[in-house]
């Protein structure tokens, strides 16, 4: 089975052509061609997606991404007509920017009489863990797989998702304010690091975390980002960079990031009284990432661990992009293998990341999240009907 996937949610133009393969219980996805505008460049300027500039480049884009991704492929744009289905985001995300692929995979379908599938993004990025280097993935063994839990964590949503079995979804939380990956953005903004702030934050952090300072340092202190020797703060200031950990301990399964974001504002504001150039150090700014980042991962990791638990997981699958954090990586996987250890007799719990590359928005993983919807005969609908949705859950 071939099919052609389209992905426009938010600030990358994303097409793909994909390959399944079935042999026996096992399932192989080869990639023909992928290919991501990314429209980061134009959106910095505003410090996030400006929807009416995402419709624009989107529309100019896509041609051109899927000219490309037909070349990578060896494929003649009239052998489009040989591909089984297009599957197609059509939410949740910018709706502006959604329509415009959908209005392209319509214009396809219509030309080369090919069906439509609906994707709903965040199922795409569940499936985004299932194309890892030359392994096929085997899908029938559902006593081993199910049940499984997601947490998705992207600019938009924070979600611990249930998965009874394929495409059966039960919502156990989510933020109650502002999306993980929006406080990183958020805060690395309050820094003056660029969008998107995640990996920006992440880097300082992990700076800090190879080389902690107890307290703060003496000496000169060079501002890294200016060459120019910083203005110092006080152990006491220095000292006062913690945060809290908002509902971490409550009895539900909800998020609070806009809670966190604040607390760095109030903490920078303070800093800021007695020494208004404070965050031209460097140190300063590492220490603020790395405890932001500590907060924001321990409070994903006690969560998940509580629902897993509850749930009695035997898979957890992490997904969008803040799945690229490598801390919270890291933690979540030292917490896996904590409950595997203490109780050795029963079955181990897996946990998956999608590869680098899959972590952020991409066409492939909703090319497979299409490919398990038409497997399961769910929601196959032809090319009337299809609208966008910038509200759609799972
Ligand atoms: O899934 P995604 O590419 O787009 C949405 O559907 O929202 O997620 C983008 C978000 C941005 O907020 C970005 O800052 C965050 O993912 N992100 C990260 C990292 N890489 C990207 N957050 C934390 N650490 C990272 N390494
Ligand atoms: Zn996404």
């Amino acid at each position: 089975m071939k099919l052609l996937a389209i992905e426009t949610s938010c600030d990358e133009t994303a097409i793909a052509l994909i390959e399944v393969k079935n042999k026996g219980k096992k399932v192989k996805f080869k990639i023909l061609g992928n290919e991501i505008s990314s429209q980061i460049e134009i959106h910095k300027e505003y410090g996030g997606v400006f929807p009416a500039l995402a419709k624009r480049e989107h529309i100019k884009n896509l041609p051109l991404v899927l000219d490309k991704v037909l070349k990578q492929s060896k494929i003649k744009e009239k052998d489009l007509k040989k591909i089984n289905a297009i599957t197609v985001t059509t939410g949740p995300g910018l709706e502006p920017a959604l329509w415009t692929g959908i209005v392209f995979a319509e214009e396809l379908s219509q030309k080369y009489n090919i069906p439509i599938i609906p994707v709903n993004h965040m199922e795409g990025h569940i499936f985004s863990i299932f194309p890892q280097k030359g392994k096929a993935f085997t899908v029938e063994n559902k006593k081993e797989l199910f049940p499984m839990l997601t947490l998705l964590v992207s600019g938009g949503h924070t979600e611990l998702v249930l998965i009874k079995d394929w495409q059966k979804y039960k919502k156990l939380g989510q933020t109650r304010d502002d999306a993980a990956g929006e406080a990183f953005d958020k805060v690395a903004r309050m820094l003056s690091l660029p969008y998107p702030g995640g990996p920006e934050i992440s880097r300082l952090a992990r700076e800090e975390r190879n080389s902690p300072l107890e307290e703060y340092p003496q000496g000169e202190v060079e501002d890294l980002n200016t060459s120019t020797p910083s203005l110092r703060a006080t152990p006491q200031e220095w000292n006062k960079i913690q945060l809290p950990r908002p509902m971490i301990y409550t009895k539900d399964y909800d998020f609070s990031f806009s809670g966190l974001k604040t607390a760095v504002l109030y903490l920078i504001r303070d800093l800021k009284k007695k020494n208004p150039n404070i965050l031209n150090n460097i140190n300063i700014k590492q220490k603020i990432a790395r405890e932001f980042e500590d907060a924001a991962v321990e409070t994903l990791v006690h969560k998940t661990i509580k629902a897993i638990k509850q749930y009695k997981i035997q898979t957890l699958i992490v997904g969008g992009g803040v799945s690229a954090n490598t801390y919270l990586q890291e933690q979540m996987k030292k917490a896996i293998k904590e409950i595997n250890f203490s109780s050795p007799t029963t079955k181990k719990i897996k946990v998956h990341f999608p590869s680098k590359a899959l972590t952020g928005d991409n066409a492939i993983m909703i090319g497979i999240a299409g490919y398990f919807r038409i497997k399961n005969k769910n929601n196959i609908k032809n090319t009337k009907n299809i609208k966008a949705d910038g509200n759609l859950s799972l």
